[in-house]
């Protein structure tokens, strides 16, 4: 039993998505988030730039004496969690990707045609194809495709009409081109336009990396007997910059009222 908090980060407010499941799967943990809203998005950024924002999240997590960090940001994992983990050796660190792909390994047939979305810097990287068919090789007929302008459009609370034109844009050709029947949010922003996504494609099915985390998460808690008995204190909602978008996204995505939620500002910028 240990009822530190757990250390829950994105570049952005995407990673609230996570906590969000993660508060529902394990609501006597105090979470202490952290969004990097005033240097997203990540994707669009060099794996050394990623790398190196995540470090200094990595070392904020680490002062803050969490027991666990959870990276809700497929980017970060695609990119620094051995980094992190390296720097970081004493705390338990779970990415989005390998709970995801596990997932996507034991529940999709061989003939399954599979799609992820992802940031740029996801897709280049190659780590979801790679995990996946390393879960389950039969796997074969996996498409990527860039969605990278989705995340500042989110960050903006922009999701209506000029977000579905996007979705256009980028899912059209590439579902009917691939036959996609699976289609993988592999951006933790992107289960925040899920809905718009199974409006436009309604046959098409679609599993978020978002909610694969939570699951993961108890577990590994549970394995490592690190489960808290009760919650000492509320959750903190940290962010490089509180702009009034962001206050309204973490309302829409959390579900609470501002006035309920302890948001506090944390440049890590130094
Ligand atoms: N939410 C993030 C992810 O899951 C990162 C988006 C970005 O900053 O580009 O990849």
């Amino acid at each position: 039993m240990d009822n530190r908090s757990i250390g829950i980060f994105d570049s952005g407010i995407g990673g609230l998505t996570s906590a969000a499941y993660i508060m529902e799967e394990l609501p006597k943990e105090r979470i202490v988030f952290f969004g990097d809203t005033a240097r997203t998005p990540y994707g669009s950024k060099s794996p050394e730039k990623i790398r190196q924002f995540s470090m200094q999240i990595g070392q904020f997590m680490a002062d803050n004496d969490v027991k666990m960090m959870v990276i809700a940001c497929n980017t970060i994992s695609a990119t620094a969690l051995e980094d992190l983990r390296e720097r970081f050796p004493d705390i338990p660190i779970i990415g989005v990707i390998s709970p995801t792909a596990r997932v996507i390994a034991n529940h999709c047939s061989p003939d399954a045609q599979i799609g992820i979305m992802a940031t740029r810097a996801t897709v280049k990287s190659g780590v979801y194809v790679q995990k996946i068919q390393e879960k389950n090789p039969a796997l074969k007929k996996i498409y990527q495709k860039e969605c990278q302008a989705i995340v500042p459009l989110v960050e903006e609370g922009i999701i209506g009409d000029v977000m579905d034109e996007l979705l256009h844009f980028y899912l059209d050709d590439f579902i009917k081109e691939h036959s996609i029947d699976t289609l993988v949010l592999g951006c933790t922003h992107f289960p925040v336009v899920a809905d718009n996504i199974h409006r436009l494609y309604p046959d098409v099915r679609l599993i978020s990396s978002s909610r694969e985390i939570a699951v993961a998460v108890r577990i590994e808690l549970n394995k490592r007997g690190l489960l808290a008995d009760r919650k000492t204190d509320e959750n903190v909602f940290y962010a490089s910059d509180i702009s009034d978008s962001f206050v309204n996204m973490i309302q829409l995505i959390l579900g609470e009222d501002r006035d309920k939620l302890n948001i506090r500002f944390k440049n890590l910028d130094l």
